[in-house]
Order: C-alpha cells, then sequence, then structure tokens
C-alpha cells in the first residue's frame, strides 16, 4: 500500500512575510458606467451617479496596480452597457483557456461579447459556457482549486461545465444573502492557501466547506462585507480593498499582508469594487508560447 500523498504545506499564520507574485489584469474605464436599472440590491437608479468621480476613482484603481508592478490591459467601454466597468463578469481565465461569460440579466448580456475579443486578441481560446456563469464574479481561484458561487447568478450545471474544462476541483458554495449576490462580494483569495470571508453570506453548508478547506481563513465582519470590503484583489502580499474596509484592513496587516486603500465609493451605486473591476488573466508563459 503506498503512502498518502501529503498536501503542499500552508504557510503559518500570524504576521509572516506574504510573497507578492506579478500579475495580469484587464480592466474597463466606466466611461458609460449608470445606475440605469436595478439588478442587484445596491442599484437604486434613482441615485444619481457622479461620472467624473467614478472615472477619477477608477483611474486611481488602474494607477495602484501599476504601481504595484502588474500589467494593467484596458478592454474599451462601449455606450449603451452602463456596467461594463465590472470586467471580472465577463469570464474566468486559468489553465490557458478562458470559460466565457453568460450572463444572468439581458442588460448585460452584451458585454460577453467584447470580452471574447480581447480574450481573443489575447490568443486566449474561450470557451463559452453553455450555463448562466458570470466569470469570477461567482469563481475565485484558491491555489489548485475554483471556488464556485451560486444561488443568484452562476448556476451549479456551469460549475460542472466548468470542472469538465479545467482539470481542477470546481467547489460549489451557496450564498443565502442578496446584498452578498455573487462569490466575490463575500469572499477573496488572499493568496494560493487563504480566503477571507464573511460566513454569514453562505448556506450552512457552505460554511462548514469554507471552514474544512480553509482552517485558517480570515472573518470579516458585516460592516467590512457592506462596504465591499471583501471585495479585493491580492498578489499574494498587498491587498488591494475599500478604505472604508478598516477592521478588515487591520486583520490583514496583522497576518502579514499589506493593506492598499483605494475608494470606490461611487461604484459602490452598482453593487460593485474592486475585484468586480478587475479580471486576472492567469496564464504560464509555457501556455502563451
Ligand atoms: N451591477 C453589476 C451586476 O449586478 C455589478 C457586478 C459586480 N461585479 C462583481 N464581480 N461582483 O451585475
Amino acid at each position: 500500500m503506498s503512502a498518502p500523498t501529503a498536501l503542499p504545506a500552508a504557510p503559518t499564520s500570524g504576521a509572516a512575510v506574504r510573497t507578492a507574485r506579478t500579475r495580469h489584469y484587464v480592466v474597463c474605464a466606466p466611461t458609460y458606467f449608470d445606475v440605469v436599472y436595478a439588478i442587484n440590491a445596491w442599484m437604486d437608479p434613482s441615485t444619481p451617479v457622479d461620472a467624473d468621480r467614478a472615472l477619477q476613482q477608477w483611474a486611481d484603481l488602474v494607477e495602484t496596480y501599476r504601481a504595484l508592478g502588474h500589467r494593467v490591459d484596458v478592454l474599451p467601454a462601449v455606450p449603451g452597457l452602463p456596467d461594463m466597468v465590472f470586467a471580472a463578469n465577463g469570464a474566468l481565465v486559468v489553465d490557458g483557456v478562458a470559460y466565457g461569460s453568460r450572463f444572468a440579466h439581458p442588460q448585460r448580456a452584451a458585454e460577453a461579447g467584447h470580452h471574447r475579443a480581447l480574450l481573443a486578441e489575447l490568443g486566449i481560446p474561450v470557451h463559452v459556457a453553455e450555463h448562466v456563469a458570470e466569470g469570477e464574479g461567482d469563481l475565485v481561484v484558491v491555489g489548485a482549486v475554483v471556488l464556485a458561487g451560486t444561488g443568484f447568478r452562476t448556476t451549479r450545471a456551469a460549475h460542472a461545465e466548468l470542472a469538465v474544462l479545467l482539470d481542477r476541483p470546481v467547489v460549489t458554495l451557496e450564498l443565502v444573502d442578496p446584498r452578498f449576490y455573487h462569490l466575490d462580494t463575500c469572499l477573496m483569495a488572499l493568496d494560493d492557501h487563504t480566503v477571507a470571508w464573511f460566513p454569514g453570506a453562505f448556506s450552512a453548508a457552505g460554511q462548514d466547506v469554507v471552514r474544512t478547506l480553509f482552517p485558517d481563513a480570515v472573518e470579516a465582519d458585516l460592516a467590512d462585507a457592506l462596504v465591499l470590503g471583501l471585495n479585493g484583489v491580492s498578489d499574494g502580499r498587498h491587498v488591494v480593498l475599500p478604505v472604508a474596509a478598516t477592521g478588515l484592513a487591520a486583520q490583514l496587516a496583522a497576518r502579514g499582508y499589506e493593506p492598499v486603500l483605494v475608494d470606490l465609493s461611487e461604484l459602490a451605486k452598482g453593487g460593485g469594487g474592486v475585484k468586480c473591476c478587475t479580471a486576472e488573466i492567469r496564464i504560464t508563459e509555457e501556455e502563451q508560447s
């Protein structure tokens, strides 16, 4: 009988020194950002949007990524698609392939084709989802696994489709609170071993799964979750998150991460934050050549 294979050791918790990995992001300017329909609990079309402020806040986010040394490509914004700034929803790109989105709401359906065009330009093959799937909004890569949200947007059928497409475990997590309608509003990958999350957004079964997979997870409170604090972007060391998520920033700093604070309050009117604005292209050098 052969000995069981050991899982790779997780870094010890506490104020360990964290290592950043240079990333490749795709973003889309909020040139046509507006709240003209309500497809999530955050959106109220009677609240005016300050377009200049949204654009300035977004430009600061892009500058933050570039200052951290990451590559940022910009997908051209398209008139009539006011949610296109939330670029994370267009696809999941991992293992040399893109799982192109099929949006739940008709108002966003046309965004998918623009993402496909950019991915084609980058030389990345796209598998278009047969089932409703909203890219990284509901699909979060943590090391070897993909955590997959369902309940409001991405379907379980899409999780199964993705598991066949990728040679990776896809772990379904059910979301139960409409304020946290996408997985990336209530859970983020901090590195290949750990997540930060708000347990109250998940079904009891989902909470059990996250606790089993990530005993070291950082648990955020409702106040930090409600300012979209968990909609952050980590490079393994620097965690870009909203300035209002003060408690979470302190928790992360205590664990050896470096919080990098930005203000995307204008975009929060659409129900999105840092991660929603940021698609990651996970392509290794071998996959590129
Ligand atoms: N208004 C957009 C929607 O409801 C916001 C998307 C936010 N994106 C995200 N990755 N959570 O679809």
